[in-house]
């Protein structure tokens, strides 16, 4: 068994994975689960099975091949940011784009004291733990006791019970029970306005301190708003956190040229595929060529949104993202990928005249947005508490010195 206990708040000095240790294992950014290491005992996934007694010795980070050559994970340091994503949920939780504003807003630093309620599933607390370390203190509420009884369990695992006191308390209804404390009290709760009396009283009395809020709705934060208000907190603002994700692809870019010869030839082999009836007299084959040619112009528009854009389903591979040709041209929406017939080394778009012959456009990389984007979580609402006198400023300090 590992002699020092692992901390979340802290990395090991010698980062090497020992026996009784946790190890966040990362098979891909969405896949990844936390261990604890114990001699004997296997990890199984997709790519097979891993011994722990291969992991111990290794240092944090090591990338592990499976024994079947199947694939390999990454065996990481558990941190709060990791403890966020592979937490058991026991509450809605707050995810790091929130977690990271807020402490910033909060100026959260080394060796201050803080209030969280509710403690919901820890998410947030870790990362609190995390910053105010090594010698702050977090003082956290929950009035659920199967949930306070979880997270005292793991804040004891991860070396963390030593700087958070965790109580099973409706602050709502009882308050905080705590006076000229704090430097900064956050609340994560269904009605927080309910609470802030009681914060008040929390805060360090000589000090600038900051409390934040975090409500889904925005008639929650009208009340809080009232109520910190009434309680002589200064500076209220709000904001909401947003995170917007980009894909970075490489797409085929066409020539207006090479997009010009391969609609000619699409067209061709329309006109080829044809019964004889429409192609002959020569003027019926003339007007359904024509119309044919208007329906693949309109279907690639609608498909690419790129005003010079061509291709149709027969001329695609099939993927997802197979919309029609990118045109180097000044309307082309760069954003829209699309995937073309993927070209060979050799063959020459002008002398192509079969629509799956394959040409090589340059490639470039584009960033788009995923069509699903996570929307809104919660509003933030942040406020100042002021000393109620405030220290004396330098002319005040001169004066009561000559005096
Ligand atoms: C959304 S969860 C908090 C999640 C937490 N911020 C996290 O990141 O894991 C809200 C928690 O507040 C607790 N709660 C609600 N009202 C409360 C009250 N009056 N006093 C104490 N806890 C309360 C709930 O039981 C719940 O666990």
């Amino acid at each position: 068994m590992s002699v020092v206990q692992q901390s979340f708040a802290t990395y090991k000095e010698n980062n090497t994975i020992e026996d009784g240790d946790l190890v966040v294992v990362y098979l891909a950014r969405e896949n990844m689960s936390i261990i604890r290491i114990k001699d004997g005992e296997y990890f199984n996934c997709k790519f097979g099975s891993y011994k722990h007694s291969d992991m111990i010795g290794l240092e944090y980070g090591t990338k592990l091949g499976s024994n079947t050559g199947r694939g390999f994970l990454y065996l990481l340091y558990p941190t709060p940011e990791l403890w966020t994503q592979v937490l058991p949920h026991r509450t809605q939780i707050l995810y790091i784009a929130d977690i990271s504003f807020v402490m910033n807003f909060l100026n959260l630093k080394p060796g201050m004291s803080m209030i969280e309620s509710g403690t919901g599933s820890g998410s947030f607390s870790h990362s609190i733990a995390r910053t105010i370390a090594p010698t702050g203190h977090l003082y956290t509420f929950e009035y659920h006791q199967e949930r306070v009884n979880a997270a005292k369990k793991e804040f004891e695992e991860h070396g963390l019970s030593h700087m958070v006191t965790l109580q099973c308390r409706d602050v709502c209804k009882d308050g905080f029970n705590m006076e000229n404390k704090v430097d900064a009290v956050f609340l994560d709760l269904p009605a927080p306005w309910e609470a802030v009396a009681s914060a008040k009283k929390a805060f360090k009395q000589d000090k600038i301190g900051k409390i934040c809020t975090f409500s889904p709705c925005i008639e929650q934060i009208s009340r809080t708003v009232t109520a910190l208000s009434d309680n002589g907190f200064v500076d209220i603002q709000m904001y909401e956190c947003l995170i917007r994700f980009n894909e970075i692809r490489v797409i085929p870019m066409w020539t207006i040229e090479e997009a010009m010869e391969k609609q000619r030839a699409i067209e061709k082999k329309r006109k080829r595929a044809l019964p004889r009836v429409l192609r002959e007299p020569a003027a019926a084959a003339d007007e359904q060529e024509e119309e044919e040619a208007k329906k693949i112009k309109i279907e690639s528009a609608d498909d690419s949104n790129v005003s010079s854009a061509i291709g149709t389903p027969s001329s695609t591979t099939g993927s997802e993202m197979d919309e029609g040709v990118q045109v180097k041209s000044e309307t082309a929406t760069p954003s829209v990928p699309s995937t073309p017939i993927l070209s060979s080394e050799t063959a020459s778009p002008s002398t192509s005249s079969d629509p799956r012959e394959r040409i090589d456009p340059k490639n470039v990389m584009v960033t788009r947005l995923p069509v699903e984007q996570r929307g809104h979580t919660s509003y933030l609402l942040f406020a100042t508490f002021t000393p109620a006198t405030q220290p004396p400023n330098l002319t005040q300090q001169n004066a009561a010195k000559k005096a």
